[in-house]
């Protein structure tokens, strides 16, 4: 099937999110879109499934023009979306989930029960997913569930399979399984179009890549175009890719855990026994693959887990039993890993979120009355600053683009009074300009003399920043070893490997 986009128009108001652009998919093909937040990705896709309806142009379907009034309508045409906040019903059953599809779609027969397993069993078997039909949604791991909502697609025949930022919530196995999957679906003759903020995703598997800034398309790049020139094509401008940062000049051990032990509601220990402190102007990054416990160790720290054991002292007073509340007056700042359940309130403008944790005190606040021309003057700035893309600080926060939502998360913790920085999975979803000036202001704050602790999955990311790399594996602590240990010694901790036996490892196979 061939699709093409033309003229595509969409506007918001006063702001063009999308301006006259021409995309067009050969049947196929694997298309990413590449560009900045905020330049009009999403809202492209959403126009394509029939969500948004554009202002101008067309969407023409093997040279026949559709009009697409809702979801239902683009599926019908041969369009899917797998999308990043999964549709799926956790508390029923993969078949019933995909069954449930169907009547959905307009045209679409519906399909019982019987029908729907067999139907997941012949796509599953045929793409090597190992879905189990009667499993429930829930239960399965994230990487699967992307599984469920591809097989819910190609169970009604889509042949244009949009993913918006896919890879952002899977851990570096599921990305290279996922990235295998697509490239299975080109060659049933699927096309597929990408959006990933991570360019070397982009070089791996892009047939064709099309840049889109501030809403227009500004041009195509090869795959074998360098990380280089695809990040300044995005931008318009050279983007240093690696962090610059001085060695450390270590102050205090202001930050010393001790036997932090956190078990969640079902009663397993998911924080086992964790020690290690944080010396003031020093980055402490945390590895590991995603889920062996770096999650909930953070939320122990500001008190978001409830049954937590051991201490968390901070420039001598104990953490643990306090409240959320409390912890953040004490100046801890803290960027949760899922910024659209923790980071921000989505109906408050972004003036509100800027301020979220201030609501109480000066200067936003005086002798209980909302000083607003210092709130609205302290947004502007911070728009400013962190090159937030909106419409203005009255804006609601969930209008925002993805990464630019991340932004606002970004500035508020990082312009207060800090004397420690928590921050999960900082760049997640934030394009590769805007990650060269986080990670310069997470380096400022360590510069600062304040202890940082990062948690990332991205392993270049948790090297970059830090001066030191700890390893988490089933909730306990691997080891902790210096910010320049190689990536083969920190993989093989991340299975579990103590650091001793990983390094003779890496060493052995680096020699052989
Ligand atoms: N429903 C909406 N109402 C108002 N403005 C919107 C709405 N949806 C998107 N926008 C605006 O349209 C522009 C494009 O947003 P879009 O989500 O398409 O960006 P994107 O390229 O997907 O960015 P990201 O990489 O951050 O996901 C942004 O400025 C955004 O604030
Ligand atoms: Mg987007």
């Amino acid at each position: 099937m061939k699709l093409e986009l033309r003229g595509i128009t969409k506007r918001f108001g006063a702001l063009t999110a999308n301006d006259h652009i021409d995309l067009t998919i050969e049947p196929g093909e694997i298309h990413c879109l590449l560009g900045e937040n905020g330049a009009g990705k999403s809202t492209l896709m959403n126009v394509l499934y029939g969500l948004y309806q554009a202002d101008e142009g067309e969407i023409v379907v093997d040279d026949v023009e559709q009009r697409f009034s809702g979801p239902g309508d683009a599926m019908a045409a041969g369009i899917g979306m797998v999308h990043q906040h999964f549709m799926l019903i956790p508390v029923f059953t993969v078949a019933e989930n995909v069954m449930l599809g169907h009547e959905q779609t307009r045209f679409g027969g519906r399909l019982d029960l019987a029908a729907a397993r067999a139907k997941v069993r012949e796509i599953s078997d045929r793409f090597g997913f190992h879905v189990d039909p009667d499993a429930i949604v829930e239960d399965l791991p994230v990487g699967v569930q992307q599984r469920v909502e591809i097989i819910k697609a190609l169970s009604r025949d889509a042949q244009v399979l949009v993913f918006d930022e896919p890879t952002a919530v899977l851990t570096p196995q599921e990305t290279d399984e996922l990235m295998a999957t697509m490239r299975q679906l080109r060659e049933a003759g699927t096309s597929i179009v990408f959006i990933t903020h991570k360019l070397r995703e982009v070089r791996e598997v892009a047939d064709r890549i099309t840049v889109i800034r501030l809403g227009k398309v500004v041009g195509e790049a090869e795959p074998t175009a360098t990380n280089a020139e695809l990040a300044s094509l995005m931008v318009g401008r050279s983007v240093e890719l690696t962090v610059r940062k001085d060695p450390p000049k270590l102050g205090d051990e202001d930050l010393v855990v001790s036997g932090l032990t956190v078990t969640d509601e079902a009663g397993t220990v998911v924080v086992d026994d964790v020690s290690f402190s944080v010396r003031g102007g020093e980055v402490l990054a945390v590895a590991g693959v995603q889920g062996n416990g770096q999650t909930e160790l953070t939320e122990a720290m500001v008190g978001l887990q409830e049954r937590v054991d051991g201490s968390v002292r901070l420039g001598g007073s104990e953490l643990v039993g306090r409240s959320v509340r409390d912890i953040l007056d004490h100046g801890v700042g803290f960027v949760p890993e899922d910024r659209s359940v923790d980071g921000l309130v989505k109906e408050f403008s972004i003036a509100e979120n800027l301020m979220l944790d201030r609501s109480h005190g000066a200067p936003f606040v005086r002798n209980g009355n909302l000083q607003l021309r210092e709130r609205d003057a302290f947004a502007h700035e911070k728009i400013d600053e962190f090159d937030i893309r909106t419409q203005g600080p009255s804006q609601p926060a969930g209008r925002l683009s993805g990464g630019n939502q991340q932004k606002v998360v970004l500035a508020r913790e990082l312009s207060r009074d800090l004397s420690l920085l928590v921050a999960a999975q900082p760049t997640r979803g934030v394009d590769v300009g805007s990650i060269e000036f986080i990670h310069t202001r997470i380096i400022a704050t360590r510069d600062a003399g304040i202890p940082v602790l990062v948690i990332s999955t991205e392993l270049d990311e948790a090297a970059a920043l830090a001066d030191r790399i700890m390893v988490m594996y089933r909730g306990k602590v691997v080891g902790i070893v210096p910010g320049d240990t190689p990536r083969e010694q920190l993989g093989l901790m991340m299975a579990g490997m103590s650091p001793d036996a990983a390094g003779a490892a890496s060493g052995e196979e680096a020699s052989a």
